[in-house]
């Protein structure tokens, strides 16, 4: 059977708030997430859920302003098996249902395997913010220094896709 047959989507509902609690705690230093200074609660958020034989496979919650689609948090449990593509698809569709002209997000410059998928994936590189992750740090002291393969993490770079 090919990978990811069986993964189906739905929406974040409150029955999703224990699992998602601990996988905040556990995977992204806890709450609030900060992005450039701005404090946000993924359950107060609109999330998709991606799920399958298993379980929970992944999540995306986003915060729609205006025609502007910001994905807040994005994770794939088993990674680089379709998963986060399906996710990423269906935040197109209902984007374009509820009349955005973009989506867009900040990544670390640290996050290689998100800037790849990204790119690979339309979205472009539209803004650089040198050593900006030290004012989030300010507010949320449990973001690392170090992140994926041992980069040091100081920038935060911001992607988009058009609609
Ligand atoms: C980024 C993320 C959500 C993507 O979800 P995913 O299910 O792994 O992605 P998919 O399997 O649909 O797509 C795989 C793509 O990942 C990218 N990728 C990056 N590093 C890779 C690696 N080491 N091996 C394979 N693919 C990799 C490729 O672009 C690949 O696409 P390709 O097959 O066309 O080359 C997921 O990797 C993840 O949870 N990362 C950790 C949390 C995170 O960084 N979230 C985003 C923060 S903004």
């Amino acid at each position: 059977m090919p990978h990811n047959q069986m993964l189906k989507t739905r929406s974040y509902i409150s029955h999703d708030a224990q699992w998602l609690e601990e996988l905040m705690n556990k995977d992204w230093g806890g709450l609030p997430l900060v992005i450039r200074g701005e404090k946000y609660y993924p359950p107060q958020l609109d999330g998709i859920i991606a799920e399958n034989e298993k379980g929970v496979a992944g999540f995306l919650f986003f915060d729609i302003r205006g025609k502007d689609c910001e994905i807040i948090v994005f994770e794939v449990f088993d990674k680089f098996k379709g998963t986060g593509t399906i996710l990423l698809d269906k935040l197109k569709d209902i984007a374009k249902e509820r009349h955005c002209s973009r989506i867009y997000l900040m990544t670390t410059n640290d996050n290689l395997d998100a800037l790849r998928f990204y790119q690979k994936r339309g979205l472009h590189i539209c803004g650089v913010h040198v050593d900006s992750v030290k004012i989030s740090r300010k507010i949320k002291p449990t973001i690392g220094m170090v992140g994926d393969y041992d980069i040091p993490v100081r920038d935060e770079i911001d992607l988009e896709f058009i609609l």
